[in-house]
């Protein structure tokens, strides 16, 4: 069975999406621990009622390099048997840059969810950033993470009307809706083992 470790930072309704579906829908996949790097991100109390064991790695006071403060969440998931052979990494919401040397360990095992239709709009505000560009659509993406800013391998993509009357929140609001639909389905095809990359391309089998 493989071992799932979910990142966040923060709401969690990513991670409370994919708990859901995985209990639901009966994926393959067992949720070992959910790791936030705020001690006061909601999402930790919503991992508890399904029972999943939290852990708080603060990052805000951390002194050390990206490595050093990636090294103590790669022994958490270490602990908790999400590993490099038999774990999926789901940042879900998790607002931190990750060490190439992280993602070189968990190579193709570490996965994202953004909130616009990549390679438009990386980064922080994705919404604000459609909406100020003047995007007609826009959308999430599930992606593998490179040591790259949003650049990762595409699994899959959602689309989002963007409507003339539109403000941040009312895209993000049906923004999310579908994030929760797509990320879940994205765990759902990894615990098949249906997701094959080859160079810049996932391919679902
Ligand atoms: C989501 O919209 C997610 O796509 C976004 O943060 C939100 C987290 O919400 N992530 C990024 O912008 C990463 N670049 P959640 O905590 O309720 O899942």
């Amino acid at each position: 069975m493989l071992n799932l470790g979910i990142l966040i930072s923060g709401r969690g309704s990513n991670m409370e999406a994919i708990l859901k579906s995985i209990k639901r829908n009966k994926i393959p996949i067992k949720p070992a621990i959910v790791i936030s790097n705020k001690a006061d991100a909601r999402g930790l109390k919503i991992a508890q009622k399904f029972g999943i064991k939290t852990e708080v790695i603060e990052s805000r006071e951390f002194k050390g390099s990206r490595w050093e403060y990636d090294k103590k969440i790669i022994d958490a998931l270490t602990r908790h048997k999400v590993t490099p052979q038999n774990g999926l990494v789901c940042l879900a919401g998790f607002m931190r840059i990750i060490s190439p040397e992280f993602v070189e360990r968990y190579r193709n095992r570490i996965i994202n969810i953004h909130p616009a239709l990549l390679p438009s709009f990386p980064g922080l505000d994705a919404q604000r950033q459609a909406l100020d560009y003047g995007a007609k659509y826009s959308g999430c993406t599930v992606h593998f993470v490179d040591s790259g800013v949003d650049t990762g391998p595409i699994i899959l993509q959602a689309v989002v009307k963007i409507k003339d009357s539109d403000t941040e929140e009312s895209l993000s609001k049906r923004i999310l809706a579908k994030e929760h639909q797509t990320y879940a389905k994205a765990v759902r095809l990894f615990a098949e083992k249906r997701i094959k990359v080859s160079g810049r391309r996932a391919v679902i089998i």
